[in-house]
């Protein structure tokens, strides 16, 4: 045994080494020269069989080559760790030029748009919003709202009925009897109630059986034609523009006494004549009048103390009018299209796009 077997062992530990590409197999050869069955741990074990003045030399040159063979380990196992980081950062770079994911922003319905813009007036004139049930009892549909059994009117609401005393509510009335019933009497009451209703009705371009509806109730003591007039008057300048006039004109309803239909100024011919206010100058909006004291009386309130207004409009009809819209059925056909048009604007009403 000489050096030059240390020479061999250190020249094919180099040759090895330039051709690892993987820390695995880097580590394999540390085993197979650096380990307990190594081969530089074997040429030590050599050392026993040589003279006494060979061992020096020959015991240096080993260490030498160990410590060439750890340096050069060392140095690649850091070499390849950094190429597995820069390897792992590369594949996991994010492009941040590529485009987003695209979200498109839903539009909210037209009718709650409409529905919406009438609440925020009301509350800004002190209202609470009330909610009933759709599916109501004879009672509060129509009873208690002067309605008895065999009342002629009654025709004038076409109901599903659900069982004798069970209908769909046909107007959003029966709220009224229940919030003046739960006031126990006293008031003052100030509410308006959006919400569904139902009518047996054929659907056509501007009949639906299903449709929205908002009452209005005001109770307490000096209630007069006069706050109702006001009040519808200062609506219809909110909704349909500052110009508006509103007009009066005698109608029945057996809950209200006397009972008035509310017409608006046309806001698209302003008076002239059109096909919007069928060349009258004048548009239907609502229902309204003084509560009937008998309406007052059945839900506990003293007729002769407490006077109040009621009216009853039609957001659908009012959206159809403010946006052009022909056929009521786009309202409950769920075609995105439709609904794509409108867009909340920046006061929170409703616009069209298209108009
Ligand atoms: N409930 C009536 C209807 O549906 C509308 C209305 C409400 C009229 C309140 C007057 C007062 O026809």
């Amino acid at each position: 045994m000489d050096t030059s077997e240390i020479g061999r062992v250190k020249e094919s530990f180099d040759q090895a080494v330039a051709h690892i590409e993987d820390l695995k197999s880097l580590q394999q050869l540390k085993v197979e020269y650096l380990g307990k069955k190594g081969k530089v741990t074997g040429l030590m074990k050599e050392m026993k069989n040589l003279s006494k003045e060979e061992r020096p030399q020959f015991g240096a040159a080993v260490n030498e080559t160990r410590n060439h063979i750890t340096e050069i380990i060392g140095q690649k196992t850091q070499a390849l760790e950094a190429e597995a980081l820069e390897a792992k950062l590369s594949e996991e770079a994010i492009d941040v030029t590529l485009p987003g994911r695209d979200f498109s922003l839903g539009s909210p319905h037209p009718l709650s748009l409409i529905i919406e813009n009438i609440e925020d007036f009301f509350i800004g004139l002190g209202y609470e919003i009330a909610e009933g049930y759709e599916v109501e009892t004879d009672y509060y549909n129509f009873e208690a709202l002067n309605l008895p059994k065999s009342h002629p009117a009654r025709d004038m609401q076409d109901s599903f009925y659900i069982s004798e005393e069970m209908l769909l509510r046909t107007h959003t009335s029966p709220v009224q009897a229940r919030t003046m019933e739960s006031r126990a009497g006293k008031g003052p009451v100030k509410i308006i109630c959006p919400g569904k209703v139902y009518r047996r009705d054929s659907d056509d371009a501007t009949h639906s059986h299903q449709f929205t509806q908002i009452e209005g109730l005001v109770v307490d003591k000096n209630i007069h034609m006069s706050d109702l007039k006001g009040t519808l008057e200062l609506f219809a300048k909110e909704i349909f523009g500052e110009e508006r006039e509103i007009r009066l004109r005698p109608s029945y309803f057996p809950f209200t006494e006397p009972s008035v239909e509310v017409d608006i100024s046309c806001f698209k011919c302003k008076g002239d004549g059109c096909n919007v206010c069928k060349y009258t100058g004048w548009i239907e909006i609502l229902g309204a009048g003084m509560v009937h004291p008998n309406v007052l009386e059945m839900a506990g309130f003293d007729s002769n103390e407490y006077s109040g207004f009621a009216f009853g409009m039609g957001p659908d009809r009012i959206a159809m009018l403010k946006h052009g819209i022909e056929d009521i059925r786009h309202f409950y056909t769920n075609d995105l299209r439709f609904i794509n048009q409108f867009k909340v604007t920046e006061d929170g009403g409703a616009k069209n796009e298209s108009i």
